[in-house]
Parts: C-alpha cells; structure tokens; sequence
C-alpha cells in the first residue's frame, strides 16, 4: 500500500483504505477500483491523498490510532454536546459520554504503537471543527501517555483536550469560516474563544477545574506572547502546554477551507522551530519521539535522487525510517532496494512525493 496524491492516483487503482467522512463515516470501502468519477469527487471533497494497494509494498504497517467505531462514538459525543450548547440547555450537558469517549480512544492507543503514525484515516475537510478537537484529542493523549500520566490524568487531560474549542460555538461561523484574512476586531472575536470555553466547562460540576483550564490555556505560549492571559513557562499548566502543540500540529496537517494540508515533516519542522518560543522544550523532545515525521506509505525522495516509500517506522528515530526505492529520477531500477535509513548516515530524505 502506498499514500499518493489524489491527482496521481490512477483510473482503475484498488483501495487499500477505506475513505471516510469526519464523523468516521465510510463513502468508499476498501478494495474498490476507483473511476475517473470517483477521483474528480474526492478531490472536490477535500481528499488531497489516498492510500493506494501496490503488490511492492504489501508489507507495509498501518497503525491506525483509534478505531473506526470509537471515531463514530466520539463525533456522536462531540455533536450532541454542541447542540446542547447551542441551545441554551447548558445543564444537559454530562460529561459521562465525554469520560466514555475518552477512555474507548486510550483503549485503542493502548493497542496500536508508540508512534503516532496515522493520525487518522484520511479525511476530507467537512465539519472541520468535530474533526480537529477528535485528532487534537488522539494526539494530546499520545504525548500524555509518553508523559507517563496516571489514568485519572489522562481523563481529566483529554475530557478537556476534546472540548477545548467549545467556545467556538459563540463565535460568528462568519469568522471561523472565513477564506480571506482575519481583520483585526475578528481575530480578537476568535480569541475569545479560549475563555467561553473555560467558562462553559467550569460551570459544569461533571468536570474538574483542570479539565476547564485545557480550554483556557491551549493558546497561551512559553514565550508569553499567547492568550488570553498571556501566561508564561511554567505559568501554564502541563494540559495546556501539551494541548497547545497538539492542537497547532493537528491544524498544519489538516485540509482547511482556505488552503491545502502541510506535510507532515514540515509541521514537524514548524513545531521543532517554534521551542522556547511557543512551545516548552521539554514537551518537544516527548513530540519528537513520538510522531512519525514520514508516516508509513508516504512516497519519498532520497538525496541519492532515488524515489519510493517508507515501509517501516523506527521508534526513537522518526526521521530515519526504512524505506523502499523503485526509481532513480524517472528511470525504475533493475530491482527495488531496501534501505533501513539508520544504518545509512549518508542518505537522507529530501522530499515528499506521494504519487
Ligand atoms: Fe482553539
């Protein structure tokens, strides 16, 4: 199986993933040929790259974080409190659904690997913000476990990580859909989202005051430039420095209205860049360790000028996965070559090419 990009992707090409919608809904099953119909849809729909079956690459892994099933339950949760909320009928909302979710998602990433290879199936970009507090979530609670929280933690943590944008109920969609840039008095209507947010879960007996400050904090940044309060190092809470990177990693790699995913390298490159300024070096080096820079199936590009896939992950070194070549430059090669990329000082990875 291999990623490539949606333009790539060849008439009559077979599936090796299921595409599904953000509510963990399946439009195309596993297995299916795909028409030129078919492709001209998803691209329209947001799915900049599928997961395409090739015999050559038939052992590579595919760790999935969460289940299809618990992505359903927890886009059912999300829903249900958001239209509680919307409605003025702030009393229904329990937290018992959200404790639920939470504790179905770390049963799941118990069983799937250390490094979060896969955020997710492939999504489009419907329903943005269910999707991205679902991700946020997944990947909060893989850096809250590589931090070696206890289980009540990891609750408290992700019961807040998933409503950490519940405050966005309040602002105008006008705003938060916007496709041009943000005016001054909009971004301030945007940032008040952090603090609606408190509010609405302090209120809430069902969850505890660290839950609520997930919400508060998750855009405070270590060098103090962040908001609401502009809190500094450790002024911020552990939830809410570790929400902060999972929360801008998820959005760097996800389609938006107004412009296309970023590689996962690059926002891996972003974030790194971005230590002791808006993030805490020390949660970093948890990050580092724990996501995969080339996940699994990315086409890649080696200095050599060689061209194929990351077959496998390395734990501990995301940057030097094993990988499989097919081509040099546009020739293919007599036989394809296995490089585990750690034993390769020289070899690096300069590009990401799914096609
Ligand atoms: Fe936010």
């Amino acid at each position: 199986m291999r990623l490539v990009n949606t333009r790539y992707v060849e008439e009559g090409s077979v599936l090796a993933r299921p595409v599904i919608n953000s509510s963990g809904r399946i439009l195309l099953q596993s297995g299916v040929r795909v028409t030129a119909s078919y492709i001209g849809r998803l691209m329209a729909m947001g799915y900049d790259v599928l997961f395409i079956q090739d015999d050559r690459l038939e052992d590579v892994e595919f760790h999935m974080s969460i289940t299809g099933q618990t992505r359903e339950a927890a886009y059912k949760t999300i829903e249900n409190v958001s239209k509680y909320i919307e409605s003025g009928n702030e009393s229904a909302l329990k937290a018992v659904s959200i404790r639920e979710t939470i504790q179905q998602m770390l049963n799941d990433l118990l069983f799937s690997s250390d490094i979060l290879g896969n955020l997710t199936e492939i999504q489009g970009y419907d329903d943005y913000t269910f999707h991205h507090s679902i991700n946020t979530t997944i990947m909060a609670l893989v850096l809250g476990l590589a931090s070696g929280f206890s289980e009540h933690k990891l609750l408290e943590f992700g019961m807040g990580v998933l409503m950490h944008d519940i405050g966005k109920i309040q602002v105008p969609a006008s705003i938060l859909n916007k496709k041009t840039p943000l005016l001054a008095e909009e971004f301030e209507e945007i940032k008040r989202h952090s603090t609606i947010g408190f509010d609405i879960l302090r209120r809430n007996n069902d969850f505890s005051l660290l839950s609520a400050h997930v919400a508060f904090q998750h855009h405070e940044k270590w060098d103090g430039s962040g908001y609401p309060r502009g809190l500094k190092g450790n002024e911020i809470h552990e939830y809410g420095k570790l929400a902060a990177v999972a929360d801008v990693y998820e959005a760097l790699t996800s389609r938006r209205v107004y412009r296309k995913a970023i590689e996962p390298n690059d926002a891996f490159e972003y974030i790194i860049s971005q230590s002791n300024k808006h993030f805490d070096p020390q949660v970093l080096e948890i990050f580092k360790r724990h996501i995969a820079i080339y996940p699994s199936g990315s086409g890649i590009l080696l200095s050599n000028g060689q061209r194929g896939n990351v077959v496998k992950q390395n734990p501990a070194f995301p940057n030097r996965p094993l990988v499989r070549v097919f081509y040099q430059g546009e020739e293919t090669l007599p036989a394809p070559i296995d490089y585990n990329l750690i034993d390769q000082p020289s070899l690096m990875i300069v590009a990401v090419e799914n096609r």
